[in-house]
């Protein structure tokens, strides 16, 4: 990184002011040598930005197909390791609850099993099945999770995640 480094006194002081039109001269200030010297980085990154994190791509595909007979897909991105899947769609407005669980889920606390999506792609970037996923889904396929109980990323990985939303739905 280049730096430039500055050891000397600077002064400001005019070199001379003549002439009767001078009515606001001042005395010139005094700016005492400094002995120590003082670097300025010139270049590179500021210290200021925080170091960029890693980010997982996330793409929720709808359950049913729209009159095109397409399967509308949403998408949105969030920094590796920092949310739960169900903060990231209720953060960008994605449905993630059925009919019942719309009316009756418990908030994200773990105790109503209704926040079920299924992982299609990425499952790796994502934090192993939990206790309480264990004893909601233990019949359900292995890719099902719940997602107030699934973290996105290990604050280190990057990558796409593909989520089906609502998969007892799925057409
Ligand atoms: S929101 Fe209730 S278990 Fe996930």
């Amino acid at each position: 990184m280049a730096c430039m480094h500055f050891t000397n006194a600077v002064s400001f002081r005019p070199e001379k002011i003549s002439g009767a039109g001078v009515q606001n001269y001042q005395k010139p200030t005094k700016f005492l040598p400094r002995k120590k010297s003082v670097s300025v980085p010139c270049s590179g990154s500021s210290p200021e930005l925080p170091p960029s994190q890693p980010e997982i791509e996330l793409e929720f595909i709808a359950p049913k197909p729209a009159n095109d007979g397409s399967y509308p897909v949403e998408k949105a991105t969030a920094i590796s390791g920092e949310k739960l899947l169900r903060s990231i769609m209720s953060d960008n407005k994605i449905e993630l609850y059925a009919t019942y669980g719309k009316l009756m889920n418990c908030g994200g606390g773990g105790s109503c099993g209704t926040c079920i999506v299924e992982i299609i792609d990425g499952k790796d970037l994502l934090n192993e099945r939990t206790n309480t996923e264990l004893k909601y889904l233990k019949k359900k396929p292995e890719s099902w999770r719940l997602a107030c109980q699934t973290i996105v990323g290990n604050k280190e990985n990057s990558g796409k995640v593909v989520v089906q939303r609502i998969p007892q739905w799925k057409k």
